[in-house]
């Protein structure tokens, strides 16, 4: 277990080319951060959605289903939807079912393999005619300005290392009206819950990782990476700084996950 830790804001790009920023609870240069991140879901991808089960012992479905209940795709209009770090695509998938035929879902990760197991998926659950799959960068997203009415990101924030970058970059591909909304691990309040999930989060699911991928490290840095990312309050003035409005958030699960939402209007 670590000591107490500084939040990864994605501020640290203001430094300059030489900012540092975590990688778990390694400091790293900032340019090297995505790499190592990389690292992680190649190696995890194929294994990914099994893992997400056992670890949240199923939870994350329920998350993934209230974020998706946010999104509320019109079920008679065309809606465009963007769906970054998608990885395997359950939150797309989610939407392109919630809407229906004139729903559009595009999944964005920087990582291939991550969405070579999202094509096939979408594939075996008929979904396909709905999705299309981009591999690209949360911070430099390859489309032009007002393109979507919803964008979202699930458990994929908190990897990016610029993060403000990012937030800019959905701000700017949203339509005027266009939700962002952001699931992501957040601080558990009550102390004796805090107390359980820690000891959980740091023995149990490195654990799990190697027993069930082979590898613990993968599963270590998604432990630490969660107690890096800013509290709940910190993330909202981010959404805020983006030009976000009526930014709010929801928590979940005693605090283990919280929904951001904020509107380009
Ligand atoms: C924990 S997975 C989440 C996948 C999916 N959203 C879900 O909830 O199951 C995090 C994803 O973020 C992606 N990612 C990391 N850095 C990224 C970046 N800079 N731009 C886009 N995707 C990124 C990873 O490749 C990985 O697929």
């Amino acid at each position: 277990m670590g000591e107490a830790q500084t939040p990864n804001t994605g501020r640290e790009q203001d430094q300059g080319d030489e900012a540092r920023t975590h990688f778990g609870y390694s400091d790293v240069p900032l340019g090297e951060k995505q790499r190592l991140v990389d690292d992680v879901f190649h190696k995890v991808a194929q294994r990914y959605d099994v893992m997400n089960d056992v670890m949240s012992g199923g939870l994350h479905r329920i998350w993934k289903d209230i974020l998706v209940g946010k999104v509320h795709p019109s079920t008679r209009a065309p809606f465009n939807h963007l769906d970054v770090a998608g990885g395997t695509g359950d939150v797309a998938f989610r939407v392109a079912k919630a809407g229906g035929a004139q729903t559009k879902v595009t999944v964005l990760d920087i990582n291939g393999d991550m969405l070579d197991v999202g094509r096939d998926r979408a594939v075996k659950k008929g979904l396909a005619s709905q999705l299309s799959f981009v591999e690209a960068n949360a911070e430099e997203l390859p489309f032009p300005d007002a393109q979507f009415d919803a964008y979202t990101i699930a458990f994929g924030i908190r990897n990016v290392p610029r993060i403000d970058k990012a937030l800019q970059e959905a701000y700017r591909v949203l339509k005027r009206g266009g939700h962002f909304l952001c699931l992501e691990f957040s601080q558990v309040e009550a102390p004796a819950l805090a107390k359980i999930y820690e000891s959980y989060s740091f023995s149990m699911i490195p654990l799990m990782g190697r027993l069930i991928t082979g590898e613990a490290e993968p599963y270590r840095y998604l432990v630490e990476s969660i107690r890096q990312f800013p509290p709940a309050e910190e993330f909202r003035a981010m959404i805020e700084q983006a030009g976000f409005q009526r930014a709010s958030f929801t928590r979940l699960t005693g605090g283990v996950v919280a929904i951001h939402s904020g509107w380009k209007l």
